[in-house]
């Protein structure tokens, strides 16, 4: 059965200071994603306070929308079969230094000890999510 499936990626701030966002996206494209959709944004609190509504009530909620608020964003939407899965799989798990090497965070990232865990991408965990998150940062489309 086909599955065609659109995400969001987000290049983090801490991804574009750190000139990652050509990495990170020629990694998509070398798997064989589309970049159906791109822009690079200055976000305001209220977005990323929607974006991270799930953690809304967590210890780190505060200092997670500071880290976002630190610079400029790399938005894009992502398309694939199985590509919400697929690109959690390229990023790596949340923390970047137990991330696997071969991953984005595995192979780009590292604790920094500034308190906040830095991990230069984020990608939609499910379809529910995908849809949600893909409305939020481009709703024009
Ligand atoms: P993301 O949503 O950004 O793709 O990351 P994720 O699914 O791997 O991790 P999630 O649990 O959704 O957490 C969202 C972001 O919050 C920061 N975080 N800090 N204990 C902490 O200090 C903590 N836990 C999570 C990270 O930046 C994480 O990516
Ligand atoms: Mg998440």
């Amino acid at each position: 059965m086909l599955s065609m499936e659109q995400t969001l990626l987000l290049v983090k701030p801490d991804g574009v200071r750190r000139n990652l966002v050509g990495e990170v996206l020629s990694r998509i494209e070398r798997k064989g994603y589309v970049i159906a959709n791109l822009k690079m944004v200055n976000v305001s609190t209220d977005l990323l306070g929607e974006h991270y509504a799930e953690h809304r009530d967590k210890p780190f909620f505060a200092s997670l929308v500071r880290y976002m608020s630190t610079g400029s964003v790399v938005a894009a939407v992502i398309e694939g079969e199985r590509v919400i899965e697929g690109v959690r799989s390229l990023s790596g798990s949340t923390e970047p230094t137990l991330a696997v090497p071969g991953t984005i965070r595995g192979d780009l990232g590292r604790d920094w000890g500034s308190g906040q865990i830095e991990n230069i991408v984020h990608s939609s965990d499910s379809p529910e999510s995908a849809e949600r998150e893909i409305a939020l940062w481009f709703p024009a489309d």
